[in-house]
């Protein structure tokens, strides 16, 4: 099994390039033009826990995608990192989505040469809050874990929010009608 065939852990469409970004460090580019709906990238990675996580982000940094509750994909050696990472920066303004819990798509037709970027919203749910670079006319200025719960972001990302969340978000919606 030669690693010119199965380099990676993570799957980045040939279309796309890694290189400096605007908002932070490196940022993941499109090389070519996609299509909406086009597969722009697949996380790939360990199935590792909240603990897990906590150690791995000290040693590797912000690595992971959440796709449960509990479960985040993520490198857990040095040797792996590389491998598994997207660059994929969070934009206010996104153009990626999630169908699925790991795979990344274009939300609508993406030109060559923009950033490409997802919205953290449709995969986190966590207790964080940051201040936001994406320098987007929508940006938001601070970005929470709990941010899945505007109803704003939920209808402007509806049919993109990973998995889990769209659960949440159902059952989120149901519950708040019985109040
Ligand atoms: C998975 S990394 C993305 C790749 C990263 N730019 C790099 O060079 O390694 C996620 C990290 O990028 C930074 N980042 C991405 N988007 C950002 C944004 N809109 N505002 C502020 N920081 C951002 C944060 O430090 C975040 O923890
Ligand atoms: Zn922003």
């Amino acid at each position: 099994m030669g690693e010119e065939l199965y380099p990676r852990l993570s799957w980045l469409s040939p279309k796309t390039e890694v290189r400096e970004s605007p908002i932070h460090g490196r940022g993941l580019f499109a090389a070519g033009d996609f299509t909406k709906e086009e597969i722009v990238a697949v996380k790939g990675g360990r199935i590792i826990t909240r603990e897990q996580l906590h150690d791995v982000n000290q040693r590797l940094g912000p690595v992971e995608i959440q796709i449960a509750d509990d479960l985040f994909i993520a490198p857990v050696a040095a040797e792996e990192r590389e491998a598994s990472m997207l660059y994929s920066n969070h934009s206010c303004n996104a153009n990626l989505g999630i169908r699925g819990n790991i795979i990344f798509v274009a939300m609508r037709d993406i030109a060559a040469g923009e950033e490409l970027t997802h919205d953290w919203c449709v995969t986190d749910d966590d207790s964080y809050s940051v201040q936001c670079r994406c320098g987007s006319a929508f940006c938001r200025g601070t970005l929470t874990g709990k941010d899945w719960q505007r109803p704003e972001l939920q209808e402007r990302y509806a049919g993109y929010f990973s998995w889990y969340l769209t659960n949440k978000i159902a059952n989120h919606v149901a519950t708040a009608r019985w109040e």
